[in-house]
């Protein structure tokens, strides 16, 4: 018998929708606002600030130096992969803030981000803040545990005003445990990332939808309790404009995305093509071919929680960008909404039925190819 049965199903973004509010010449798509906080410490000046809601995964296949510093220059953010040596990813590091710092563009560009582990933090995190990072991520599927307590312990101690993102938790308990810790934002998710298969795997996991709510809950009742705002990072299966905004109108202050990322000509990913189409190789941190660079240092667990495969080419990070943000601007417009804060407010989700779903997509018709297409 369980310590605790929770008979109500937990949710997934997909099963979610925005009904519109009242469009108002303040809330045009051109007025929308997408900037966000990513980390705080709550007192001001110590935040870190994006102009996207947006940020790569921490992963062998998404963030290297050059999608850094190209999400980076458009205000978004990508984590450095941890699953590499300390002189490598430190190397990247500084190749990273070097780009960002010649950027002259009105863009404020984003920060230079990496991920660090719990094995290695003491020699990991001094060599990354030499190499000029801003904002640090704890990388793991299981953020609840005493290892990223001294971790954020470390950290706190030895460089307290770097910005720490801990996670993955999710759970109001998980939350309180790492804010508690020292964390100046907490990632959300478990077991819903594309080359996920620590649910099947282990049996744990939530899905993301429920997960987000629930730790925004207790955000805002930590919020409520001591004055600190601690921003929220949906992460694990957001790969489109619907599922960002749902994230964002059930308090998520920015969303992590892996496969999104991995499918542009600016992931460090191989480009291969299979049956003439263009495709981009992805696989998870916690697959065979992202442990092997650490063979030799940690102790290897005998089974995979992430596996390996293919996503189509998606071309340049920032035309679908620009795409991307257009629809979001599009969405909040359609709320009501000019900014997040507003977006959270007047936002109404309903879940939608799995016809409904299919009524939402093209059907009943053969759809003829668009003006340059091929049939
Ligand atoms: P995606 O955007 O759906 O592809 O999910 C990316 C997220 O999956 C990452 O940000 C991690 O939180 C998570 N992740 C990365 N590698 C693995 C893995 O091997 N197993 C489980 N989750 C993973």
């Amino acid at each position: 018998m369980a310590g605790r049965i929770q008979w109500e199903p937990s949710r997934t973004l997909h099963e979610f929708r925005l009904l519109p509010g009242l469009t108002t010449d303040e809330c045009t798509p051109d007025r929308v606002d997408l900037s966000t906080v990513l980390a705080s410490r709550g007192q001001e000046g110590s935040t870190i600030v994006l102009s996207l809601p947006v940020v790569a995964a921490a992963m062998q296949a998404v963030s290297g130096d050059r999608m850094g510093i190209e999400l980076g220059r458009l205000g978004g953010a990508a984590f450095v992969f941890c699953s590499q040596t300390v002189t490598s990813q430190a190397e990247m590091v500084s190749r990273i803030a070097r780009g960002l710092s010649g950027h002259s563009s009105e863009v404020v560009p984003g920060p230079c981000a990496a991920a660090i582990n719990t094995h290695d933090h003491e020699e990991r995190v001094p060599a990354l803040v030499e190499a000029g990072v801003r904002v640090l991520a704890i990388d793991s599927s299981d953020g609840h545990s005493v290892f990223q307590q001294r971790a954020l312990a470390y950290v706190r101690e030895r460089f307290p005003d770097l910005p720490v993102i801990a996670g993955n938790v999710i759970t109001a308990d998980g939350f309180d445990f790492l804010v508690s810790a020292g964390a100046w934002g907490v990632k959300v998710g478990m077991g819903s990332g594309s080359i996920c298969i620590t649910q099947e795997q282990k049996g744990t996991g939530r899905g993301l939808a429920t997960a987000i709510l629930d730790v925004v809950a207790a955000r805002d009742r930590y919020m409520a309790a001591t004055g600190r705002y601690v921003p929220v990072i949906a992460d694990g299966g957001i790969g489109s404009a619907r599922e960002i905004a749902v994230a964002l109108a059930f308090g998520a202050d920015a969303v992590m995305m892996g496969r999104y990322f991995a499918g542009l000509e600016e992931s460090p990913s191989e480009l291969v093509v299979q049956a003439g189409r263009k495709m981009k190789r992805y696989w998870g941190e916690g697959s065979a071919r992202a442990r092997e660079w650490r063979e030799a240092r940690y102790k290897q667990s005998v089974f995979e929680e992430g596996v390996e495969g293919l996503v189509p080419f998606a071309g340049r990070l920032e035309g679908r960008m620009l795409e991307l943000c257009a629809m979001l601007r599009a969405t909040f417009s359609t709320c009501g909404a000019a900014t997040l804060e507003q977006l959270r407010r007047t936002a109404v989700a309903e879940v939608v039925s799995a016809l409904s779903i299919r009524e939402g997509q093209v059907h009943g018709i053969e759809q003829s190819p668009g003006p340059g297409g091929c049939a």
